[in-house]
């Protein structure tokens, strides 16, 4: 069964789910408790960013063993006990894999087996490729031994051109696919391959043909089990290299950004809706639509604001942003990217319409971009802050006092609430059939069909007629005027 054709996905960062020892950060028994609260909202499966031993330089992305739990977290027992928990509860389970690069605490690094790594003796940085997250990709290990790192300089990236890392991913992978894991989500998948005969100016670190073979080889894995899903983390700009990934043999799924960053706006939405679906259509992959996750912008603060898309290159912190507005369109855009077809990803805290926590102390700050950009770019921390359960729980970044009002146990059963309004979505999302076919309704509406069903998004700034009665609305509807920033269903 094809599962992942049109599952929604939700999305958990563990340091920030649920925390079952009351030390502040959320854990493996906490997540247990709380699956639940999952399975009720009426996904298909979880996505868990890592959950590997780390030194915490970057989220949990700076692994030091990919074959056991961090202890922040519990045991390698606990997670599979969790697995279990979770098939039974009707939810997959998909984790993380971090195959780009290692922790600098990794056995490898620490041994020292400089093969298994990019390393160059030279006086200078040996060429100017930049990390990602801010300053030059080399770091000196000691004078002259510079090692490559597109992020942090604790993050060494892992050379594939060496059999033994190959090797080392493919014995991982089975090592969670025995433990009964339904996938795996992939970091920074169109990294692995670098060419340093290339010039710097053809970013020779993303996007190299031969990065296809290791997708190959893995999904070849992956077959040997049932159902097991590959889904690929990739930045890319061009759509139709981004669908080479997602080729038969290849990758299942992979996230898809462009609909993720786009503004707020009718035309650039039906552009990005067009071109996602025109480009997995002749490799036969599904789309995906995402709106948030731990890397950007909460999508409640970037809908509130003047300018509604997202860039790495500016998050916007601290730009002003309309929160009743931003809660308003992200009530329609979840029934707009539920309502089309393919896979959906939720992040956690999304359907309690939480915002990007903006002002939190920059001492608290966690995420090394903070540093690394020399103090301008705020980064991540505050789309990772802990989502309130409701217990006035202490937490490893502090929650706005307003967000009790939002939590789990405030929302729960209160028909208007975010929460109710995602479980209404993502239930009837489940009967949702056909390929998609455009309505003209005016200016600044996007409506389509699938099959019977009507899904009608209104940006404009003014109310417009539904053609139809509507059986699910993300606002009131009086007199079958649906008022703008507002959609709705008919059947
Ligand atoms: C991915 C992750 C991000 C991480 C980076 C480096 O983009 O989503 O959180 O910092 O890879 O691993």
């Amino acid at each position: 069964m094809e599962w992942w054709r049109n599952a929604a996905i939700y999305q958990v960062y563990p340091r920030s789910f649920a925390d079952g020892n009351g030390d502040g950060i959320g854990d493996l028994t906490g997540l247990r408790t709380r699956l639940p609260h999952i399975a009720n909202l009426g996904v298909d499966a979880i996505w868990l960013c890592p959950w590997y031993p780390s030194p915490w330089k970057d989220g949990g992305y700076d692994v030091s063993d990919y074959r056991d739990i961090d202890p922040l977290f519990g045991t390698l027992a606990e997670a599979e006990k969790l697995i279990g928990e979770a098939h039974d509860l009707g939810l997959r389970v998909i984790i993380d894999i971090v195959p780009n690069h290692c922790s600098d605490q990794h056995p490898w690094f620490r041994n020292d087996l400089r093969g298994r790594f990019h390393f160059r003796q030279s006086e200078t940085p040996p060429n100017d490729w930049r990390s990602r997250f801010g300053g030059s990709a080399w770091t000196q290990l000691e004078p002259g031994a510079w090692y490559l790192h597109l992020y942090a300089a604790e993050q060494p990236d892992l050379n594939w051109d060496n059999p033994v890392v190959r090797q080392e991913f493919r014995d991982i992978l089975r090592f969670w696919l025995d433990r009964g894991v339904d996938g795996f989500r992939i970091d920074v998948a169109d990294g692995l391959v670098k060419d340093f005969t290339k010039p710097d100016a053809d970013a020779p670190y993303s996007d190299q043909d031969s990065v296809h073979e290791i997708y190959r080889d893995w999904r070849r894995i992956a077959d040997e089990y049932d159902d097991r899903v590959l889904v690929g983390e990739m930045w890319l700009p061009d759509p139709e290299r981004f669908a080479r990934y997602l080729r038969p043999d290849e990758l299942h799924t992979a996230f898809n950004f462009d609909f993720l960053c786009c503004p707020w706006d009718a035309t650039a939405f039906r552009q990005v809706i067009d071109a996602t679906i025109a480009a997995h259509a002749p490799v036969d992959a599904p789309p995906t639509w995402v709106l948030s996750n731990h890397d950007v912008t909460r999508h409640v603060t970037r809908y509130g604001r003047e300018n509604t898309g997202f860039s790495f290159a500016d998050r916007q912190h601290g730009v002003p942003t309309d929160r009743a507005k931003g809660v308003r369109r992200a009530r329609a855009a979840i029934m707009l990217a539920a309502a089309l077809p393919g896979g959906l990803y939720v992040y956690q805290g999304e359907e309690l319409g939480l915002w990007e926590v903006e002002d939190l102390p920059d001492e608290l700050r966690e995420d090394p971009v903070w540093h690394r950009s020399g103090f301008t770019d705020r980064g991540r921390d505050g789309c990772r802050v802990p989502i309130p359960w409701g217990d006035n729980e202490k937490t490893w970044l502090p929650q706005p006092s307003e967000w009790q009002a939002l939590s789990v146990a405030a929302q729960t059963g209160e028909s208007e609430s975010m929460l109710s309004h995602y479980q209404r979505v993502l239930q009837h999302r489940k009967e949702l059939t056909g390929d998609l076919t455009w309505l003209e309704l005016g200016e600044d509406v996007l409506a389509f069909r699938r099959d019977e069903f009507t899904c009608v998004v209104n940006f404009s700034s003014r109310a417009i007629s539904l053609p139809g009665t509507a059986f699910l609305t993300s606002t009131e509807v009086e007199g079958g005027q649906l008022p703008p920033d507002a959609a709705a269903w008919i059947n």
